[in-house]
């Protein structure tokens, strides 16, 4: 079988040991001959990188494995690019959480304001790596999961059309093991249909193989409990997390036509979320404290002991669709997948130049997408203003424009009005000097 080298971009990531415990877990499947991390932050990846060469010395040692903050060297000779990277890291999570909060309104790291600054990182970022794999590896693909994958997605669309880059989440494959533990499957068992926005989306159809029509159970299922169920070595496993899956509920009252994607509460539940987060402790705190610390620990135990042998990393078994979403390419599986792609018709009364999140089908020369029909008025609303709204980030960000920046903000739903959105803007700006482009 053929063997595949991976360049995983922003090495340093809490994610890229899990990343690389589930690479070794479907070496069967998927197996590598060379394995290089890739980070700008040299330090950073230094821990994680030594402690994986140290695992995979012990796990994998025909694996070809190098680590680097040098691009050539990185993009080389790869047939994947795996990019998870955080332009700004933890810090200025924090800070695109707790600036909106500041002014009432809702502070997250993908929706609202904080996703906007976020975006206003990501896109020079991304386009860099992606600039790096083409030159170095133009037959590559890259796999990116960075956030906020919408607004990276769309910047992609407009100054990249014709790169290989593929865009995806896990929230709602994460959503869907929940729905097939609730009914006594397997996820591989369900059969949906889906159409949204990245992180902003919902179920018109959950089957079994046979063909059976599960929404009515899980719609009364989800009716009392949102998609919280205890599911073991879940990487939403806090209790935050466990609160946003019951908040689902509500989410879930407004259209009991669908199931909803859980991110659509800061949307529609903006009130709620704002009275329910304590400005001074918000999820950035919690990851630092929590994830980011354990891993970092994991790492420095296996290089202080020189062995990974009872280590404390953990498989990302969760993360194991970016081996099918590699796998359907390199082996023309031909796998259903939700990506996140150019409309074009697929959504039908919906923006053709929108970037969607809908079923696909993946194989070797990429993805056909599934049509997913006409939409409801509520939910062809609020996607037409937040596409809107991604779609000015990235206007904004290529023209350097202050205005197009507010206007973004404006239209969220998340913000009340054009002056709390300047308000927040300003000091965006201000904490982002080092990252966003000049605004006029
Ligand atoms: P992290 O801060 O631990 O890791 C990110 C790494 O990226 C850091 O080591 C940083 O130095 C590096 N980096 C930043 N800018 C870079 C650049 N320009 N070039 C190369 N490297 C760069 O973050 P994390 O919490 O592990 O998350 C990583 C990313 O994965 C985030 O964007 C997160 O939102 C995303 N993520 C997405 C999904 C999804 O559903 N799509 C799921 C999980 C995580
Ligand atoms: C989900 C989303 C990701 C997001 C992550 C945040 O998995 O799909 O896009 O980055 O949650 O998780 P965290 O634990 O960092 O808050
Ligand atoms: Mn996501």
């Amino acid at each position: 079988m053929k063997q595949f080298s991976i360049t995983i971009a922003g090495g340093g990531s809490t994610f890229t040991p899990g990343i690389i415990m589930m690479l070794l877990n479907h070496q069967e499947e998927f197996p590598i001959r060379r394995l290089c991390l890739y980070d700008n932050d040299r330090e950073r990846q230094e821990t994680i990188a030594r402690a994986c060469e140290i695992l995979l010395k012990e796990r994998a040692p025909q694996i070809d494995f190098g680590y680097t903050v040098n691009p050539e060297k990185a993009f080389t000779d790869t047939d994947f690019v795996m990019a998870h990277i955080r332009v700004g890291k933890y810090a200025m999570r924090e800070k695109d959480e707790k600036i909106p909060l500041k002014y009432g309104v809702v502070g997250q790291e993908t929706c609202g304001p904080g996703g906007i600054a976020y975006g206003m990182r990501s896109i020079g970022g991304i386009l860099e790596i992606l600039d790096y794999m083409e030159k170095y590896s133009p037959d590559a693909w890259m796999l990116n999961y960075s956030n906020p994958a919408a607004i990276v997605a769309e910047a992609t669309r407009r100054l990249r059309p014709n790169s290989r880059i593929i865009n995806i989440c896990d929230m709602p494959l994460g959503i869907m093991v929940r729905m097939a533990k609730i009914m006594g499957l397997s996820e591989t068992d369900l059969d949906i249909s889906y159409y949204g926005l990245n992180h902003f989306g919902w179920w018109t159809k959950v089957k079994d193989r046979e063909g059976n029509d599960l929404m009515p159970r899980l719609k009364e299922y989800v009716k009392e409990n949102g998609y919280d169920i205890n599911i073991e070595t879940d990487q939403h496993a806090d209790q935050s997390w466990h609160e946003t899956f019951k908040k689902v509920r509500d989410v879930y009252a407004v259209d009991p036509d669908t199931l909803p994607n859980t991110y659509l509460k800061y949307y529609l539940c903006s009130d709620y979320v704002v009275e329910h987060t304590d400005p001074n402790y918000t999820r950035a705190n919690q990851v630092m404290e929590g994830r980011e610390k354990e891993v970092f620990t994991a790492a420095r135990d296996i290089i202080q002991n020189n062995t990974a042998e009872n280590c404390g990393f953990q498989a990302d078994d969760h993360a194991s669709y970016i081996v099918d979403l590699a796998r359907a390419l390199a082996f023309n599986t031909k796998q259903k997948m939700l990506l996140i792609v150019p409309n074009e018709g697929a959504i039908e009364n919906f923006d053709p130049e929108a970037m969607v999140e809908i079923p696909c089908i993946v194989g070797k020369n990429g993805y056909e997408k599934i049509n997913q029909g006409r939409i409801p008025q509520f939910q062809k609303g609020l996607m037409e203003q937040q596409v809107s709204v991604e779609k000015l980030v990235v206007e904004a960000w290529i023209e350097g424009s202050y205005q197009k920046l507010w206007q973004a903000l404006t239209l969220s739903k998340t913000v009340p009005s054009a002056s709390v959105a300047k308000q927040i803007l300003d000091e965006l700006i201000e904490a982002n000097r080092e990252f966003w482009p000049e605004l006029k």
